[in-house]
């Protein structure tokens, strides 16, 4: 199949064009250089020149900070971004796969969410997000909406400039004797090498609609921490941080467990516990170096 992977060189794209092309597909990768989502004539232009049978979008202004504070810019990229995606789509025939969050949902719930879930998102980040959801499920006919939550991969996240957690974690290890993490929000920590696996698998089934795609299980930021240190024998002190010691600027789920629930109910889901990804991440950081950090 022919497919534009949108956003190519950010954490969870470059694993999706290395995924694609090891499924044997044509792969064109789009840099933000090549395209801007927010922006209706480019991503015509650029579209229309590839005629991609799928397009993927994992495209997005995520920095939940930076969307709070501009929340005019992240209703462009989250929302009429993928409005645009959602029009080229449908007027070339095209499947759409479009990444979307954990975070359109507010936490309350203390149990894993399922698709039928109603979302309540906290901050501009969510609220735009789930926006661009319902552009995506209103107007393109045959549309993935993929949620996923806690992602980390070889390249890191654009978005949040430098390295992953897992990285971090081991940096700060390195540099000081005891380490201070927060146990107070429970995510699943998802790799994205899974995910980009997990989102070709389904872009071989004709099953389209809502999916909740992350690692099975999970853990507080402090219990991921704790997994890390013991994967990799790093002697460090790790303590849990107290309820206000880092005070969250924006507000944010405590609790975004996703349960897979409609991949699992068509027989479509490949995740393993959040424990084997990370074991896989740490085992390939072995055997390359450690990932690069953004300039
Ligand atoms: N990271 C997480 O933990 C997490 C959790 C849940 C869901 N998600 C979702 O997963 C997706 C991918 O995340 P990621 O970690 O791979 O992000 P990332 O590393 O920041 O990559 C995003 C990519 O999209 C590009 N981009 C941003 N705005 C654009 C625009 N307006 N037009 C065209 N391209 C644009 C970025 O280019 P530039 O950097 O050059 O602008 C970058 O290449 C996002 O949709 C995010 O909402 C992420």
């Amino acid at each position: 199949m022919k497919i534009a992977v949108i956003g190519a060189n950010g954490q969870l794209g470059s694993d999706l064009v290395s995924a694609f092309q090891d499924n044997g597909d044509a792969v064109q990768g789009l840099t933000h250089a090549d395209i801007e989502i927010a922006d209706l004539p480019s991503v015509k232009r650029v579209l229309e020149g590839i005629q991609p049978q799928v397009i993927v979008n994992t495209a997005a202004m995520h920095h939940v900070e930076n969307c709070e504070r501009e929340p005019e810019k992240a209703f462009a990229a989250n929302a009429l971004g993928a409005r645009n995606l959602a029009f080229v789509a449908r007027d070339l025939d095209a499947v759409l796969m479009h990444v979307s969050t954990d975070y359109v949902f507010d936490g309350g719930k203390g149990s894993p969410y399922v698709e039928e879930d109603a979302p309540r998102p906290l901050n501009a980040y969510g609220i735009t997000k789930l926006a661009g959801e319902h552009f995506v499920r209103a107007t393109a006919p045959r549309h993935f909406v993929v949620r996923t939550s806690g992602l980390y991969g070889k390249n890191p996240c654009r978005a949040k400039g430098g390295l992953n957690f897992i990285e971090v974690m081991l940096k700060l290890a390195k540099e000081r004797g005891e380490v201070r993490v927060v146990d107070s929000e429970v995510v699943s920590p998802t790799s994205t090498a899974e995910l980009a696996q997990q989102m070709v698998r389904l872009s071989q089934s004709d099953c389209y609609g809502l999916y909740h795609a992350t690692a099975e299980g999970s853990c507080s930021w402090y219990e991921f921490a704790r997994e890390i240190f013991e994967l990799t024998d790093t002697r460090v002190r790790l303590n849990a941080a107290g309820p206000n010691e880092f005070p969250a600027k924006v507000p944010r789920p405590k609790y975004s467990v996703l349960e897979n629930k409609a991949l699992k109910s068509r027989g479509l889901n490949i995740f393993k516990p959040w424990q084997e990804g990370l074991q896989k991440y740490l085992g390939k950081r072995i055997k390359t170096s450690s990932p690069s950090v953004l300039t």
